[in-house]
């Protein structure tokens, strides 16, 4: 039984996570995608856990081998937790490329039989990130396709309780 974990923060989820996760549960039997709580990164995150998860429940829904559960430990606690042996990331272009770099041998430091395998991002989504979603959703932006549809309510619903 070969099991993967994908870790991130998925505030929100893109369509450019999803695809990560779809090609990797093609070469894994069991993929469980870890949703950080990450409370510091940059103020806090927009949504909470619990919304982070039910996204990514619903937008891989029509994926019987991924499910998704919150951690709030180091990454490799969360694998060693859930029996995995391998942490897939995406990369999108080289300036992902230092953090994940740092990341990865980070993790390799505190157990090297824990694998960190990278996922290119397909051309199509090189450019996207949560981040970028946020700005153009806060701006009033259409971030139709960039998101799954219930992100892209959730972002519109965010953006007119601030108004
Ligand atoms: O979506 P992100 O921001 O790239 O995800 C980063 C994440 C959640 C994978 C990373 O912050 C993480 O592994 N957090 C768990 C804590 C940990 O293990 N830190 C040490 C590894 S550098």
């Amino acid at each position: 039984m070969r099991r993967a974990i994908v870790p991130g923060t998925f505030d929100p989820v893109t369509s450019g996570h999803l695809d990560v996760i779809e090609r990797a549960a093609t070469l894994f039997d069991e993929l469980i995608v870890g949703v950080a709580f990450s409370k510091a990164k940059n103020g806090g995150p927009l949504f909470p856990v619990g919304e982070r998860v039910a996204f990514i429940e619903q937008a891989t829904a029509h994926l019987p081998n991924v499910s998704v559960q919150a951690f709030d430990t180091l990454l490799i606690d969360f694998a060693h937790e859930v029996g995995a042996s391998v942490a897939v990331k995406g990369l999108r272009a080289m300036t992902d490329f230092e953090r994940e770099f740092q990341m990865a041998a980070l993790n390799w430091r505190l157990d090297s039989k824990i694998e960190t395998m990278f996922i290119m991002a397909i051309p199509e989504y090189m450019y996207l990130s949560s981040s970028a979603v946020k700005e153009i959703a806060r701006h009033g932006g259409a971030v139709r396709g960039l998101v799954p549809d219930v992100v892209c309510e959730a972002l519109e619903r965010k953006v007119n309780e601030a108004r």
